[in-house]
């Protein structure tokens, strides 16, 4: 399949897709869009591709041109309904990073024209495929800890906090960050948010300048069930992905601290203690990429897909809701 891939250069999250798209049989990079032309002319270099492969920005003759399949979209969000929209309408599928949008309406009409098209959109949550993360889905879907009753979820970042100086959002921690930790309470339990409070301030060291940096949010979920999550920019040690947890049922508790996992307090996984769980970026994205392959391809039960992962970012837009009105918000 021939791939276009907008939002390039080795300076951004864009290069994590160039293992994938290098090693992956039967996917071609035929296409990079940029409008900056030092990363475009670097990416250029990278994939050996000519000069007609590569544009400023992205049209119907460039679609045509290339004769792509589908694009990778690892723009800034507030690009990704247009570049998606405007895909789509060209006949093309979309694997588009997280967060699928910057807000919820475009996303869901992202979601909406995927189907009325025809067409297949995935959204890259590749924490998903860490292995820690496959373990603890595998262990819970076993009863291994019995009816899940409450959730804890807590990631770590340094005091400055999760700083976009590139851009300007109100909530980078929930809507860049947390994302990641709310789409893991969903797809690891399989339980889903029902409503949420939650609370987004700065701690005295952080600026005001850059967003909220640090929140907390509590979900009631479908089966009665709480899922707490605290994204912390503070000294306290930790990583932020996929973060500490703690899962407890009626049968057990299991946790997960720096990449092991333990079953009341005894390391159950993996067979030597880690330091921290690995975060190999390039590799998880090649996952992202193969399990969306196999759903262009006619794999009806993908990983990861834009229906999927609405409900994901409306978790992340409820906890704005909630911490600005001070309100419990129904998801
Ligand atoms: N784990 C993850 O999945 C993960 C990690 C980091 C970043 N991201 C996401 O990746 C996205 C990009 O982040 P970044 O730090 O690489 O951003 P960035 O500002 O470095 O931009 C990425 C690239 O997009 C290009 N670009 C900007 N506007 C464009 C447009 N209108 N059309 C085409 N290209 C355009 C830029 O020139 C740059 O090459 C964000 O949405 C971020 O949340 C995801």
């Amino acid at each position: 399949m021939r791939a276009v891939q907008i939002g390039v250069g080795s300076m951004t999250f864009g290069r994590t897709w160039r293992k994938g798209l290098m090693e992956i049989e039967g996917v071609e990079t035929v296409g990079l869009i940029d409008p900056n032309p030092a990363f475009l002319e670097e990416a250029r270099g990278f994939y050996g591709l000519p000069a007609e492969s590569c544009a400023s920005w992205a049209s119907k003759e460039f679609y045509e041109q290339v004769q792509a399949d589908f694009i990778i979209d690892s723009t800034p969000h507030s690009f990704h309904y247009k570049n998606a929209i405007e895909a789509m309408r060209c006949g093309l599928n979309v694997i588009v990073v997280k967060p699928m949008s910057d807000t919820v309406a475009t996303a869901a009409t992202m979601v909406k024209e995927a189907e009325r098209l025809g067409r297949k959109l995935v959204v890259a949550q590749q924490i998903r495929f860490m292995q820690p993360v496959l373990q603890l889905k595998k262990l819970i879907a076993e009863g291994i800890v019995g009816d899940v009753a409450y959730i804890q979820a807590d990631s770590y970042f340094t005091r400055q906090g999760p700083v976009r100086d590139k851009w300007y959002q109100p909530h980078p921690l929930l809507l860049e960050c947390a994302i990641h930790q709310f789409d893991l309470i969903r797809w690891m339990t399989g339980l889903e948010p029902e409503s949420v409070m939650a609370d987004a301030w700065n701690m005295p060291w952080n600026d005001e300048v850059w967003g909220k940096k640090t929140a907390i949010a509590l979900f009631q979920m479908n089966n009665g069930s709480r899922a707490l999550f605290r994204g912390l920019s503070t000294e306290q040690p930790g990583e932020s992905y996929p973060g500490h947890w703690e899962i407890e049922g009626d049968k057990g508790v299991l946790s997960l601290i720096k990449g092991n996992i333990y079953l009341g307090g005894e390391r159950i996984w993996p067979a030597e203690e880690i330091s921290e769980a690995e975060l190999d970026l390039p590799a998880l994205n090649a996952e992202v990429l193969k399990d969306a392959i196999a759903y262009f391809a006619g794999n009806e039960s993908p990983v990861l897909s834009g229906a999927d992962n609405l409900k994901s970012l409306r978790m992340a837009f409820g906890c704005m809701d909630s911490s600005e009105k001070g309100q419990r918000i129904q998801l």
